[in-house]
């Protein structure tokens, strides 16, 4: 192996108000194959990560749950921790930024940016809820379009017609955190002068940090001229005080990525270590962040320009991916495709998910879709019936004939192609084109199991005299096993470790794979068993069934703002329409469902036809005020499997949830199971 690289690596910083899902871990695997494969080649590679605490979202969330914003980042950084751990994502050190080394490190990096008069101040007028005493972000304020008169618009664009706007054109404001009419306030602001770091940033951008989609699409930005960046935000703000300006806090996207240098740093101080060899201007160290394409121009542009500005280095690569979809469409929580890092690992282990990621990701931008049919198929086939049948198919007969494996290697060249195929592969993994190296492998796979089969050392085995011959066919098999495990540990770390017990040593790729022969090996143990598709299904069923357990499902979800904040749908035909079949139910029966918290189970009488429906409307009515009454149901909903048994349609429901929400009743007169138009 050639030099010894430092590497120093990063994901992108999760925020503390949320759990991890399966979408952040397209990010945290991706990056942690990359790392677990450099240091498996032997070059000196760490890999740091923190919770990003601050900010206006946070501060709401610990109010909204009555604790202190501490509190709330405490307890979701140790759901973090946890659900980052059981999917092997192996941090070096997972820190916060809202940590003592942050703000020294951010307070030092703002006095350089101003000793270098990078640092504009003037006052500006945004709007304030007078209610909350708050400076009011565009989300924060919802009114009527002053285009298209569409009403609850968020405060810088219309989702109905797309107009652009600023929030004090919108007609009737309001604050979507008290309600109260937003004021407008003045307020003197600390701004990154941005558009200093044109010129840096047009070279910058081109000289082979990003990949070439992302450095174009920058282009665009580039060309149309850089704007002053506003990095303060005014108390109250959970954050870090700006010295010698009391009341106003550093925006909580100038101290984010500064919490990449505070975990390095918290780490090197815990093993003694310089952290600024990583960081200072022409360190030798390569710093590599990974990150999501909706935060490219944080990484792309302010924070190398930041980084210069404050004499640090830069990094060396950039490194954007594109966003996960589910089954072809963006997750979604009704469909039950929002799916919780917590909720996957209640039924499947991480290695079949790390597989899938790792047979999808490319080096580009693109989306990916985790498809889960084809999740099951292609980890059952690749990792199972291809890989791990191998070992399986050949160690019995090794440990028959004595448990040592022959000097002999049966089949140099098939051999050969093992190891040569160790540089293409690592190069693929390097240059993070993860599904082709799969593929390699799993081509390599493909080899072995047709040469096992046409050996057929079983038929053999059963032959007088043909002992050596079966010990050299399966020890071959064995070393081909072994060259594919090395190949995917970086991807399968449980299974490879298993393997490696089996195998009595430990898999390193530093050096081409050799070859071992007259060794013993260990009794083969399953490495891993089958998916089965039920397993997903309750996955996709828990993911629902969370969303039906905090509401009805056609009901605005309940944190996700106020009343009515959903935009009306693309528009349908009359054909569309008559697809749902709508009828009036007759509420016969209404119960409470043991350990649910939010399901009612009833029991709809549709003139002839009974149903039985979970509906999460417990919060809102007592079950025996329902009996008796009419209601409207869509009948034609494919039945849905949930914890509690099965719901066969739904009721119609409004309002934002909690205690307000209101099933549909007809006037008087209608009947059970007429239809609804
Ligand atoms: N806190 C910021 C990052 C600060 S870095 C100095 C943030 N946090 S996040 O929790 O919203 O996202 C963390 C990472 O996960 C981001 O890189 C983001 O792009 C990625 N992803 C979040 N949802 C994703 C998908 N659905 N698919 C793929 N990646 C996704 O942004
Ligand atoms: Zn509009």
């Amino acid at each position: 192996m050639s030099d010894r690289r430092k590497i120093l690596v990063t994901s992108a910083l999760p925020y503390a108000n949320g759990d991890i899902h399966l979408g952040h871990l397209v990010e945290y695997i991706q990056t942690d194959i990359w790392v677990r494969f450099q240091k498996l080649r032997g070059h000196d590679c760490t890999y740091v990560c923190a919770d990003d605490a601050h900010g206006t979202a946070i501060m709401l969330k610990a109010e909204q749950l009555g604790i202190s914003p501490e509190e709330q980042i405490a307890r979701v950084q140790a759901d973090h921790e946890r659900d980052f751990a059981d999917f092997l994502v192996n941090f070096d050190n997972f820190h916060s930024t809202h940590a003592e080394e942050n703000r020294e490190l951010t307070c030092d990096i703002y006095k350089r940016l101003k000793a270098n008069d990078h640092i504009a101040s003037r006052t500006i007028t945004q709007a304030f809820d007078s209610e909350k005493n708050l400076f009011l972000a565009d989300r924060y304020i919802k009114g009527t379009c002053p285009k298209c008169k569409a009403d609850d618009q968020y405060g810088d664009n219309c989702e109905v017609c797309s107009a652009t706007y600023s929030p004090t054109e919108l007609i009737n404001p309001k604050s979507v955190i008290s309600g109260s009419t937003p004021i407008e306030k003045d307020s003197e602001h600390f701004f990154f002068r941005l558009p200093e770091f044109q010129e840096f940033l047009q070279n910058w951008t081109r000289a082979g940090h990003l990949q070439p989609e992302v450095a174009n699409k920058l282009a665009e930005w580039l060309s149309s001229g850089l704007k002053e960046w506003d990095i303060s935000r005014d108390a109250p703000y959970f954050g870090f005080e700006i010295p010698d300006a009391p009341g106003k806090f550093f925006y909580v996207w100038l101290d984010a990525p500064i919490g990449y240098m505070a975990s390095y740093k918290n780490f090197c101080e815990r093993k003694g270590l310089d952290w600024l060899e990583a960081w200072k201007k022409d360190s030798d160290f390569e710093l590599h962040h990974f990150i999501g394409k909706d935060i490219v121009n944080f990484h792309a542009l302010f924070w190398p320009a930041v980084l210069s500005s404050a004499n640090y280095r830069t990094p060396t690569k950039v490194c954007v991916h594109g966003f996960l979809t589910v089954n072809g469409k963006k997750m979604s929580k009704s469909r039950g495709t929002f799916i919780n890092a917590r909720t996957y690992l209640n039924h499947l282990q991480p290695e079949y998910l790390r597989y899938y990621f790792a047979a999808k990701l490319s080096a580009s931008v693109d989306d990916l879709d985790l498809n889960l049919e084809d999740f099951i198929q292609r980890v059952n086939s690749d990792l199972v019936g291809k890989v791990v049948n191998i070992a399986s198919r050949t160690a019995k007969f090794i440990s028959k004939n004595g448990g040592e494996l022959s000097n002999t290697i049966a089949d140099e060249a098939l051999w050969q192609r093992f190891v040569d195929a160790g540089e293409t592969i690592a190069e693929l993994y390097e240059t993070r084109e993860f599904a082709k190296a799969q593929r390699e492998i799993m081509a390599l796979a493909d080899g072995a199991n047709e040469y096992i089969a046409e050996k057929a050392p079983w038929s053999l085995a059963k032959e007088e005299g043909r002992e050596q011959e079966v010990q050299d066919i399966c020890t071959l098999g064995i070393n081909m096993f072994r060259a594919l495990l090395t190949y995917l540990k970086p991807v399968l770390p449980l299974t490879a470790e298993k393997a490696e017990a089996f195998l009595g040593e430990t898999l390193s790729w530093s050096e081409p794979i050799s070859f071992r022969g007259g060794e013993s090996i260990n009794k083969f143990k399953p490495l891993m068993t089958r998916i089965e598709a039920d397993k997903v299904a309750a996955i996709v069923s828990d993911s629902q069934e969370a969303l039906a357990e905090a509401q009805t499902s056609n009901i605005s979800q309940a944190d996700s703002g106020p009343l009515n904040d959903e935009p009306i749908a693309d528009e349908i035909n009359f054909d569309d329409f008559a697809k749902v079949d709508l009828r009036i139910a007759l509420i016969a029966k209404a119960q409470h469902v043991d350990g649910a918290k939010k399901l009612l189970q009833l029991t709809l009488d549709l003139g002839g036809e009974t149903r039985t429906v979970f509906s999460g409307i417990k919060s809102a009515y007592q079950p025996e005020d329902l009996e008796g009454k009419l209601t409207v149901m869509v009948a034609n909903l494919a039945p849905r499997k949930m914890k509690f048994g099965l719901s066969e349609g739904m009721v119609l429901a409004a309002g934002p949830g909690k205690d307000e929400i209101y099933l549909l009743e007809p006037h008087a007169g209608a009947k059970p199971g007429q239809r609804v138009m």
